[in-house]
């Protein structure tokens, strides 16, 4: 079976639209295991606009699966990464004004800048990926670098998912099988192959077909969708106080 690594910044984010201490991701991560998670990942960025260096202190010493840390190849990270030891780390890049993380890292061109910071990753023994474009060059530069794991970026395979027309069909085959050639290559590299963003309920389908696709990373689709499954309940427990 797949495994899957819930990502669950969302629910920081939710916290922090008011700035109070619910929803809590730590307990959020519970729930997101006792649903059979088989990771959590969080990306604790440089603003800190989620995720909150206290979420992951505590997510290190509650989980029981695997803590996936997403982060930017920083020092400033770094530190943060070396005192918290998550099980895995994923580097991407930030840009601070973005939305959500917008395309894989370019391995080949920071490959100088990130390989001091990637060696202390791996002499920390903490496991390494790297968040990549479908393009061989990038594999080979993560392989080189030590990693153990890479994950494919689906979100111009998840956008264009979103268009249904003839021709954006023929185009998102061409994307489905540009990833299947990077997986498979990946994996005769002896990587990992992970995938994530922009994946949900409807567009996993010709993902999942993929063979060499060892797992996921998803969080807003799955965190979105909560908040819909949980409102009946909610409201319901609601009305009992009244
Ligand atoms: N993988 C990476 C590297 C990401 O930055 C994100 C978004 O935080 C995800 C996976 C999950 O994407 P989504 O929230 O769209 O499922």
């Amino acid at each position: 079976m797949r495994k899957l690594s819930v990502n669950i910044d969302h629910i920081a984010t939710l916290r922090e639209a008011r700035k109070e201490v619910v929803p809590d991701p730590v307990q959020a991560a519970v729930f997101a295991e006792l649903g059979g998670a088989d990771g959590i990942t969080v990306h604790l960025r440089s603003d800190r606009r989620h995720i909150k260096e206290r979420d992951l202190e505590l997510l290190r010493k509650t989980i029981k699966t695997e803590l996936n840390l997403e982060m930017a190849s920083t020092n400033e990270m770094l530190v943060v990464a070396l005192r918290i030891k998550p099980d895995m780390i994923t580097l991407v890049p930030e840009r601070p004004e973005e939305l959500t993380t917008e395309g894989g890292l370019d391995v080949v061109k920071y490959y100088k800048t990130i390989k001091p910071i990637v060696e202390k990753i791996i002499k920390a023994g903490i496991g390494l990926s790297f968040f990549i474009e479908t393009d061989k060059n990038q594999v080979a530069a993560a392989k080189k670098l030590g990693a153990e794991q890479i994950e494919i970026n689906t979100n111009q395979y998840c956008e264009k998912s979103k268009i249904k027309n003839q021709k954006s069909k023929i185009e998102l085959n061409k994307i489905v099988d540009k990833i299947e050639a990077i997986a498979k290559y990946a994996k005769n590299q002896g990587l990992r192959v992970h995938c994530g963003h922009g994946i949900d309920y409807w567009n996993i389908e010709p993902i999942l077909a993929i063979k060499e696709i060892d797992g996921f990373s998803i969080g807003f689709s799955i965190i979105a969708r909560a908040v819909l499954v949980g409102l009946k309940e909610a409201v319901l427990e609601m009305k009992k106080n009244l």
